[in-house]
């Protein structure tokens, strides 16, 4: 298997409800998740950029989080309709999307 292009980190942590943190989980990563997967498979990107849920990634207020590599791009409060944009712009274009970016002041 060729080495990707890109990496795309998808927090999928699910903490307990009352969790002080709250989690990517609770605020809908799984369709997140899904709706990259969808149009990961209906644009043959598969090859290309690697798809990886995972635990926590830090910034646990700003979830559904998302971290694209090797741009170190990372985006917050990601929602389904979020997703076609980002593969879009970013992953086929190359151009992060602004308007979902995570900051460097969001990780305080
Ligand atoms: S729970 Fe998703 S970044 Fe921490």
């Amino acid at each position: 298997m060729p080495k990707p292009e890109r990496f795309v980190f998808l927090c999928t942590n699910q903490r307990p409800p009352g969790h002080p943190r709250g989690s990517c989980g609770q605020k809908g990563s799984r369709e997140v998740v899904a709706m990259f997967d969808k149009l990961f498979q209906e644009k043959d990107l598969y090859g290309r950029i690697r798809l990886v849920p995972t635990g926590c990634l830090g910034p646990c207020m700003e979830g559904p989080v998302v971290a694209v590599y090797p741009d170190d791009v990372w985006y917050r409060e990601l929602t389904p309709e979020d997703v076609e944009e980002i593969v879009n712009q970013h992953l086929i274009e190359g151009s992060p999307v602004e308007r979902l970016l995570l900051t460097e002041q969001d990780w305080d």
